[in-house]
């Protein structure tokens, strides 16, 4: 045993060595093994994720998930629930945006092998600026979810003259919702990926992905940190690097299938990048499938 020859090694310097400092030693190697292995499952049986802290950096720097939901909703009691305000007061970027989540989203749907055109879901929708310009047009059905109760409630309002085609609007932190299994063709996650912890955004997306139908894909849209993960305790949202989004993605039994920068925004944004992605052909564990 890899423990037992380190405890022999160091035994023939210990002069007076007993065989109860023998069993001290060992034990003391042996119950800090025991007790990592035993929080691994123990963790992995509670929550169902194969690690809890994924990332340390996001881990602190978030401290206290609670306090981070908390503090995002008092954010957004503030926000006008109008297109100014989803847009953070950059309403002149808008169009553009708008422009190219279509370009983006054309290349996945329609024709086949790809996803079909009956049900979105906008995750985050806001008072439904993505679904009154990118979904509604390409979709027959498309469904609301948001934190905010005051701006699904706008959303009606908003939507107007299409309000038949939108089933629902689901009043709900995304990381409690659960995407009915197998519905939809396409799940939109625009500005708000960074709202949710990295627990809850690997579980979050495990469940979207069972949300998908056959083809159906999911297109997470967001700021991108230009490396590791920034805390922004204005909005109470975690900034995340390219790759901490990608190893996400993948334990959450995703394949990317295609990412593309958003062009046509001022050098000095946060750079934004669309990431297109479906399930994994084969099952994996990490996915859970
Ligand atoms: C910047 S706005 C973007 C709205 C919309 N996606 C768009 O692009 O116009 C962010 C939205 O995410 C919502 N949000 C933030 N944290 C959330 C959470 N944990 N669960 C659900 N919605 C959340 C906010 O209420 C807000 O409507």
């Amino acid at each position: 045993m890899e423990f037992r020859g380190a405890h022999l090694a160091f035994k023939s310097r210990w002069k007076k060595t007993d065989e109860e400092l023998c069993r001290h030693s060992m034990s003391f190697i042996l119950h800090k093994a025991i007790r990592n292995d035993f929080f691994q499952s123990y963790l992995y049986l509670l929550e169902g994720l194969p690690l809890v802290k994924l990332y340390a950096l996001t881990s602190e720097v978030i401290n206290g998930e609670m306090q981070f939901y908390a503090r995002a909703k008092n954010f957004y009691r503030e926000v006008p629930a109008s297109e100014e305000g989803m847009m953070g007061d950059f309403i002149e970027l808008s169009n553009t945006d708008i422009e190219s989540s279509r370009e983006f989203l054309r290349n996945f749907v329609g024709g086949p092998g790809k996803a079909g055109t009956d049900f979105a879901l906008d995750c985050g929708s806001g008072i439904g600026r993505v679904s009154k310009h990118v979904l509604l047009p390409m979709f027959k059905h498309v469904v609301l979810v948001d934190m905010m109760e005051n701006f699904l409630s706008e959303a009606q309002n908003y939507l107007k003259g299409q309000e038949n085609r939108v089933d629902m609007y689901y009043c709900c932190g995304l990381q409690e919702f659960t995407p009915t299994p197998q519905k939809y063709d396409v799940i939109w996650i625009q500005w708000v990926s960074g709202n949710l912890t990295d627990k809850d955004l690997l579980g979050f997306l495990i469940r979207c992905r069972n949300g998908l139908k056959e083809n159906g894909i999911i297109i997470l849209k967001d700021n991108v940190a230009r490396e590791g993960c920034v805390l922004d305790l204005l909005d109470s949202s975690v900034l995340r690097d390219l790759n901490i989004l990608s190893s996400l993605i993948e334990k959450s039994g995703l394949t990317i299938l295609s990412q593309e920068k958003q062009e046509g925004f001022p050098e000095q944004c946060v750079p934004i990048w669309m990431i297109a992605m479906q399930k994994n052909p084969c099952p994996t564990k990490n996915g859970m499938m």
